[in-house]
């Protein structure tokens, strides 16, 4: 008999359910679109019972497709967009306030005062995190501080806090009618900037700087453990939860980086950039984060983690932006139509620059144009943006490698919407000098999750088992001379340099 695997992912625009079989390959999948909600400039939410809504329809709805039940499905395996913060009452299963999504930056003046309190060094070495307004921490200290009667309930014990995998595990365990579990995984909670990655356990130093009472917090368990079971009526059977990680580190899971120095790319929106270290625990000096890794068994696991906040988004800012092309796929077909960016480099700091720059402030710039430019080359620059930002980021990984007497990365490997587009693999290659590596599933994402539910029922035995299953789909090998790739990338800091504040 077949065995499956039914994964969640639920992402910041959607959400997702794939069923696998236990050789990783895709059997069904449905998707549904998550409404954005955007009450003020700089603020994102998200409904949490339309999370919950639009999760539970796509899980049944792949289960449908793949004409399967319940009783079909061996584990449920839950990935999820991080950092998003969600607070409900225990007693009624009623969230008190949208989500704050991650994106959102208004507990920023909260992390001001936590760097003016000169926090900043104990909560690196504590979470691994600098400290912003990305993580729960300062969602969470906002919601108790603005929610009229919040901060009381919590401190009576009637409020549950959690990042979106422990809401969606809440929910399929029977909710407020008495069975729903409260947990999450490690890899979620080193996401709050209120977990001690070393110990893993929630720390009370952090907890009372950010004023936040224990009661509110979940269980933290490893990634592949027992997160309980489905009740019967929501996917018409119980199935075990076995496997749970934010989605970054369940991508990193599911490529089968396993070891110290493997890395990974994923090309959304924005680019999330992931090398895992191992059972080290290393800060950067180059501006990464260090983050728990998706951790099988109790033991910690790290990696180091930089983002790019405008990746694919560039190529939307050429659809309804510029309108230099009617739809995404047109865009390597126009940047293919000339041999290079004749000398045009685009720096897309949209929203400021993330790891390894840090320029909040920082606004896009296009440089290099002469009579000779045309939207084709503004077209080039803007995909190849995406690679220099992602060079940028692996560059500063390998740097802190050597700085620790390690090796810099060997080869990359991609997911991700945008790691279709064979133009930018191929010039990632090049200026990274190493391969870039495309999977046979790029569903990696899902996949990681599935894997871990699969690791804690027995599906899997190691990750040796994993590693045996990942496939290459094609090997994108550096054709350009070092000499050259180093000449691009100092054109880049150049333009990063051009970058001015608003
Ligand atoms: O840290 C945020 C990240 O987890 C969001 O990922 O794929 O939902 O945009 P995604």
């Amino acid at each position: 008999m077949t065995t499956y695997l039914l994964a969640l992912d639920q992402g910041t625009s959607s959400s997702r359910s794939i069923v696998f079989d236990a050789q990783g390959r895709l059997v069904a999948s449905a998707q549904l679109e998550l409404p954005q909600i955007y009450p003020r400039p700089g603020w994102v939410e998200h409904d949490p019972q339309e999370i919950w809504r639009t999760q539970l329809s796509t899980a049944r709805e792949a289960l449908t497709k793949a004409g399967l039940t319940a009783r079909d499905i061996r584990a449920v395996g839950i990935t999820n967009q991080r950092e998003t913060t969600v607070v409900w009452n225990r007693k009624t299963g009623a969230p008190i306030h949208h989500a704050i999504v991650w994106q959102d930056r208004r507990a920023e003046p909260i992390c001001a005062a936590l760097r003016e309190a000169g926090m900043a060094d104990t909560i690196q070495q504590k979470t691994g995190l600098l400290i912003d307004a990305y993580f729960s921490g300062s969602k969470l200290q906002w919601l108790l501080d603005h929610v009229p009667g919040a901060r009381s309930a919590a401190e009576a014990g009637d409020l549950a806090f959690g990042t979106v995998d422990c809401w969606l595990i809440w929910q399929l365990t029977g909710g407020a009618s008495g069975t729903g579990r409260h947990v999450t995984d490690v890899s979620n909670a080193s996401r709050t900037m209120l977990f001690n990655v070393h110990t893993n356990q929630w720390d009370d130093e952090l907890l009372a700087a950010l004023r936040i009472p224990r009661s509110l917090l979940p269980e933290v368990l490893p990634s592949a453990a027992d997160f309980g079971k489905t009740a019967a009526e929501v996917l018409g059977g119980e199935i075990a939860i076995g496997g749970v990680a934010g989605d970054q580190q369940s991508a990193l899971f599911g490529q089968a980086c396993f070891t110290a120095g493997m890395a990974k790319n994923t090309y959304g929106t924005g680019c999330f950039m992931l090398m895992h270290t191992g059972g080290k625990f290393q800060t950067s000096a180059n501006g990464l984060l260090t983050t728990a890794a998706a951790q099988p068994t109790a033991t910690p696991l790290f990696a180091q983690e930089g983002s790019v906040f405008v990746g694919g988004a560039v190529v939307q800012w050429l659809r309804d932006g510029l309108q230099a092309i009617e739809h995404s796929g047109q865009v390597q077909q126009l940047a293919e139509s000339v041999p290079d960016s004749g000398g045009v480099m685009m720096v897309p700091a949209f929203t400021g620059l993330g790891a390894p720059y840090w320029k909040p402030d920082a606004r896009g710039t296009i440089t290099g144009l002469t009579r000779g430019t045309t939207i084709a080359h503004i077209a080039r620059a803007a995909l190849e943006s995406i690679a220099y930002q992602s060079a940028a980021l692996l560059l500063a990984m390998s740097r802190d490698a050597v700085a620790r007497g390690g090796t810099p990365v060997s080869e990359l490997r991609v997911d991700g919407g945008a790691c279709v587009n064979n133009l930018l693999m191929q010039f990632q290659a090049d200026l990274l000098g190493i391969p870039v590596v495309r999977p046979a599933c790029v569903e990696t994402t899902a996949l990681g999750a599935a894997y871990l539910a699969g690791l804690a029922t027995g599906v899997y035995q190691s990750t040796e088992e994993l590693s045996a299953l990942w496939k290459a789909e094609r090997r994108f090998v550096p054709t350009l001379s070092k000499e050259r790739a180093d000449e691009l990338m100092q054109r880049w800091e150049q333009a990063v340099r051009q970058t001015t504040a608003l």
